[in-house]
């Protein structure tokens, strides 16, 4: 039999790279591949939203995903709107697509997102106005849990549901409340729970991450609406929190986060990180400096949130530059009127692991680095 020197061996069954080289003097194993195996090392998941046509146009994505996710989100094909354009005409097939993309290659899929008043079809927009049918959403429910719920264990149940300023409550006054009242996002839940008895049920949110009067109105209400949800008995099993950054925001609030996270996980709730990406701001500075800016943002952000033992896993909205749903806008160009005098521009928002040629990027490695950083216990 053929003897591997022993440091060898143990750097290729943690990482799947060989990475002691006899000469080299490597001591320490090299980080493993990919951020699905960073990840995994502190039983985590690591993914991204993803779009099936994409999937399969673009082998360079397509080969990104598999080498770095082990949990995939569908960006677009599960929302009402994509499923249900028209009354009970079903669109299945994107959803289909990337149900049999996950399973072929082992990853998770996240259900996102059942109730979210920009996926609200115009059809059951008008429906709603018209009667209070709850049996709208229990019938797209049923088709999408019945028919997805073997490969989806984790559901983003109600996405954006506070909308701080308009109600004491701060809830968001979307077509759903209009219809049934605050009590939809307790049936909303219940209703999920009766199709999915296994599944993990969540409310995803955005906006929670720095100090601004909007972002503490909205942790309040989100925390007290969880607190009522909880009081009553309602399923509920985890909170996503989306993690847009924003640079035009300012620094995440470290030590506010913190203790944040702290409440939600008092309540029992698991916690995922869900969208993460970040807007930029300086978009006439170099692309290194935005870079290090955006990687120096991520850095922030993910070691105070992996530090939270209820963090179970986190994913980006999306990999690469080139899919981002984060533009430069012409409200960001109007901010540096003497930049760009050459013709050219600041190119696409740099927000995303990977740039738009698929090449990783110091967000990539301050990913990687903030998973490595500290191992769960
Ligand atoms: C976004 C998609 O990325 C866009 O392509 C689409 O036009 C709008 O929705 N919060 C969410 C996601 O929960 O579903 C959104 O996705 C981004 C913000």
């Amino acid at each position: 039999m053929a003897t591997i020197p022993r440091r060898t061996f143990i750097a290729a069954s943690l990482g799947g790279m060989t990475a002691a080289v006899a000469g080299l003097g490597a001591s320490e194993p090299e980080p493993p591949a990919g951020l699905a195996a960073a990840a995994a090392r502190r039983r985590l998941f690591f993914g991204a939203a993803v779009r099936p046509d994409q999937l399969e146009a673009e082998g360079d994505l397509r080969q990104a995903v598999l080498a770095e996710c082990s949990c995939i989100t569908p960006e677009l094909a599960l929302k009402w709107g994509a499923v249900e354009p028209s009354r009970g005409r079903l669109v299945l097939q994107p959803m289909d697509a990337l149900r049999d993309f996950a399973a072929k290659s082992g990853k998770r899929m996240r259900g996102h997102t059942l109730m979210w008043h920009r996926s609200v079809p115009d059809w059951a927009q008008a429906a709603l106005q018209e009667r209070a049918d709850w049996g709208l959403i229990s019938s797209y429910f049923d088709a999408v849990i019945t028919r997805y719920g073997g490969a989806i264990k984790q559901w983003d149940v109600v996405n954006e549901p506070i909308d701080p300023g308009h109600r004491s409550d701060g809830l968001r006054e979307n077509a759903f409340l209009k219809a049934f009242g605050p009590d939809y996002i307790a049936r909303a839940l219940v209703e999920a729970r009766r199709l999915a008895p296994q599944g993990e049920l969540l409310i995803n949110e955005y906006g929670l991450e720095y100090d601004l009067s909007e972002e503490r109105q909205r942790r309040n209400a989100l925390l007290k609406l969880i607190e009522r949800l909880k009081a009553s008995g309602t399923p509920l099993d985890g909170v996503g929190l989306q993690a847009h950054l924003d640079l035009r925001k300012g620094r995440v609030a470290t030590s506010t986060i913190k203790a944040f996270m702290r409440e939600l996980a008092g309540f029992g709730l698991s916690i995922m990180i869900t969208e993460l990406d970040v807007k930029e701001a300086q978009y006439a500075d170099s692309a290194a400096a935005r870079d290090r800016m955006v990687s120096d943002e991520v850095r922030r952000y993910l070691d105070v949130a992996l530090e939270q033992p209820a963090v179970a896993g986190l994913a980006t909205w999306g990999l690469s530059d080139r899919h981002s749903w984060l533009e430069v806008t012409k409200a960001d160009y109007a901010r540096f009127p003497h930049a760009w005098k050459d013709g050219g521009g600041p190119g696409l928002n740099r927000g995303l692991p990977f740039d738009a040629s698929m090449q990783r990027k110091p967000m990539y490695f301050a990913i990687q680095a903030a998973l490595l950083g500290r191992e769960k216990a």
